[in-house]
């Protein structure tokens, strides 16, 4: 089974596709700590994020590097948004993505374009949304609790910039499949939006 978790960033979409792959015994893949490696690596090299040649020579970045805790950091994270727009960029990570869904007895893979290219035969889609607002909050409070210095205006200016690059690219936009089931975890709290993606789940199964 595959099951694919779209979303933009904060909209608890990670919580959820770790909680699903916990409760369905699957493995797990956050697509976006891909991109966030290839934006950490380029400003490694000392390239630019929005050059095409040095974003697709960031993407030969060595795996160790997925465990750089400083790739969950919001730097790395517009870095992210930046060399995620470059379409060989994109088709550099397509094939571990896709590797990592089909492989026998399926996955969970939590992204922006999981359920449109990655994996568009997934058995269950799950759009994952909430206001700029609450995302802002909760990107404020975790990043606050971890012991940094942050402006709720700031995450929040930056969540929508980042949304408008993720949305209004051309290759993969972030976009919900016509087949993806929305949910709304604005007013919900954690337990309740796992719980609702899990009741999701097995009703796409029983079927
Ligand atoms: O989900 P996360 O915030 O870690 O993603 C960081 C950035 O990587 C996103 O803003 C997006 O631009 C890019 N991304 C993407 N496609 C994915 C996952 C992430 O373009 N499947």
């Amino acid at each position: 089974m595959i099951i694919a978790v779209d979303g933009p960033t904060a909209s608890g979409k990670g919580t959820i596709a770790k909680a699903l792959a916990a409760h369905f015994g699957l493995p797990h893949l956050d697509t976006g700590l891909l991109y966030r490696a290839v934006g950490r690596q380029v400003s490694l090299n000392g390239g630019d994020p929005d050059s095409e040649k040095d974003a697709l020579a960031a993407c030969q970045f060595p795996d160790d590097l997925l465990a750089d805790p400083e790739l969950r950091t919001e730097v790395s994270g517009g870095l992210a948004s930046r060399v995620s727009i470059h379409p060989k960029v994109r088709s550099a990570l397509f094939e571990r993505q896709r590797q990592f869904a089909t492989q026998p007895g399926g996955a969970v893979l939590d992204g922006r374009d999981i359920g449109t290219v990655i994996a568009p035969e997934a058995d269950v889609k799950l759009f994952v949304i909430a206001s700029v607002e609450r995302r802002a909050e909760r990107r404020f409070a975790e990043l606050r609790d971890s012991g940094r210095d942050v402006m709720l205006e700031a995450i929040a200016a930056d969540l929508a910039a980042r949304d408008e690059r993720d949305t209004n690219r051309k290759d993969s936009p972030l976009i919900a499949a016509p087949d993806a089931v929305t949910i709304d975890t604005s007013d919900m709290p954690r337990d309740e939006a796992v719980a609702h993606a899990i009741a999701i789940v097995e009703d796409r199964m029983r079927r």
